[in-house]
């Protein structure tokens, strides 16, 4: 969902949500990305001073002040507006300005501050928006974001607005889902917009401001692998590990033993061939993971530079809801575009979320948008041999790892086998080769 996205005609979109559900977040967005691509726009405000907004919304990450400066943007503080003929004053003054600046986009915050002007009269009031909205909007082709309280426990704006004007509706909420803000944005009318999805999660943050968790297209499934687009190769002992680009890969780890050492023969391996690699652990410091990677690497001669390929993320999961992790990894891979993933201590992000359904539908979409992405993704989970089939999204990934002690020796075996990236039979890696960083 794109709010650069240009309308065929001008739109009034009623965003109705309750108090602190983003309304105000909304139409920021709207007009910056409007102006942004240099659509003039003005913004009316009857509940916010022009200090408030423009200090709020430069914390995160829009600077009106700097479009204000060359013209393209207006804020209209209108706080102070208390009757009927004061608000029609306003609303010519607004449909002069428009003209003058031909603007294209428009936010009104709010209908309902506005209704509150005239509750004995509101007849009166309905009268002068048809007409500004006739005027304005319609016949001068601004696209305009009207923004409604919805008071707390209510469904529906009240006014007939909804009826009588409004191209489309989006209603903001709030739920909170183990201690942890879940924002959602509901379409629920859209003209000329065929809409499929029931309800977006997104994220209030510098510098997106609004950030959406939209679920891939299922025009590739992780068994869908195209091996043409090549191969990774892992060393392990006297064998070698063949997967696919763009598989989705699991390595079940048993309790007992750590993930890194096996992790520390891998990376510099994956380094030295040329890799970029997205590191995120939910268990191990950066610190601990990069000097270890970095000690590794040494065995490696001239590759220590290979080290600035390897992004450490170390992620709190108890800090952040799943919606803000999953999209945070989504983002991670956008920026750093690394044709490897290894996701460390799932077991604990799961644990600590444990809001299993909404783990499994978001890591799900990273799952299959890695594998549409050709980034191969390895993923360390602690269970136990027979407890592997509770592990969410288990039937999804390609490969199945179980990684186990065997007389102090790690033993790689292999659960299902995607392409026969493995031998049949268990791996027994050595400890001294381990301990050395050294596959083979
Ligand atoms: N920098 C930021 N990072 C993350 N969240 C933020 C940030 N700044 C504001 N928010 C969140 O945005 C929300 C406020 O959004 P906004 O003012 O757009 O809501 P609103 O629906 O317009 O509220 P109201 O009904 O009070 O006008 C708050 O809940 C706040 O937690
Ligand atoms: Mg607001």
């Amino acid at each position: 969902m794109k709010f650069s996205a240009k309308y065929t005609e001008a739109q009034i979109i009623l965003i109705a949500g309750n108090p602190g559900t983003g309304k105000t977040t909304l139409g920021s967005k709207f007009l910056y990305e409007g102006l942004k691509n240099d659509e003039n726009s003005i913004y009316l405000n009857f509940t916010e001073t022009k200090k408030d907004f423009y200090r709020n919304m430069l914390n995160l990450g829009i600077d009106f002040e700097y479009y204000e400066k060359q013209g393209k943007f207006k804020y209209i503080e209108a706080i102070t507006i208390t009757d009927i003929n004061a608000l029609s004053d306003l609303l010519q003054e607004l449909l002069n300005l428009i003209d003058k600046m031909n603007a294209k986009r428009l936010v009104i915050d709010s209908i309902s501050a506005i209704m509150q002007l005239g509750e004995q009269n509101l007849g009166k009031i309905r009268e002068l928006l048809h007409n500004f909205f006739y005027l304005g909007p319609k016949l001068k082709e601004v696209t305009t974001f009207l923004i409604a309280e919805l008071p707390y426990g209510k469904k529906s704006v009240g006014y007939g607005v909804e009826e009588f004007i409004v191209d489309g509706v989006i209603i903001l909420k709030i739920k909170i889902v183990k201690r942890k803000i879940i924002r959602l944005m509901e379409i629920r009318k859209m003209r000329g917009n065929e809409i499929s999805i029931g309800e977006v999660p997104f994220v209030i943050e510098y510098p997106d401001v609004i950030s959406f968790r939209v679920p891939p297209t299922l025009n590739i499934i992780p068994s869908g692998i195209n091996p043409s687009k090549g191969f990774i190769e892992i060393k392990v002992g006297n064998n070698k590990l063949t997967f696919a680009s763009g598989t989705q890969n699991i390595f079940i780890v048993n309790p007992s033993v750590d993930s890194l050492p096996f992790l520390s023969f891998i990376i510099p391996q994956l380094l030295v061939k040329g890799n970029r690699i997205v590191y995120r652990s939910y268990i191990h410091s950066e610190s601990t993971i990069k000097d270890k990677m970095t000690k590794c690497l040494e065995y490696y001669p001239n590759n220590k530079e290979l080290i600035n390929n390897l992004l450490v993320r170390n992620l709190n999961p108890s800090s952040k809801s799943i919606i803000e992790l999953e999209l945070n990894a989504e983002k991670i891979d956008n920026i750093e575009k690394p044709n490897i993933v290894i996701v460390e201590g799932l077991s604990t992000y799961i644990d600590i979320v444990s809001d299993l359904d909404t783990y499994k539908e978001e890591h799900y979409n990273n799952l299959i948008r890695r594998a549409g992405n050709n980034i191969t993704g390895f993923y360390f989970i602690n269970e136990f041999e027979e407890n592997m089939s509770k592990i969410p999204l288990i039937s999804v990934y390609d490969n199945v790892f179980y990684l186990t002690i065997k007389d102090k020796n790690i033993l790689l075996k292999s659960i299902r086998n995607h392409l026969k990236a493995v031998p049949l039979d268990p791996i027994e890696i050595d400890a001294r080769s381990i301990e050395s960083c050294i596959a083979g």
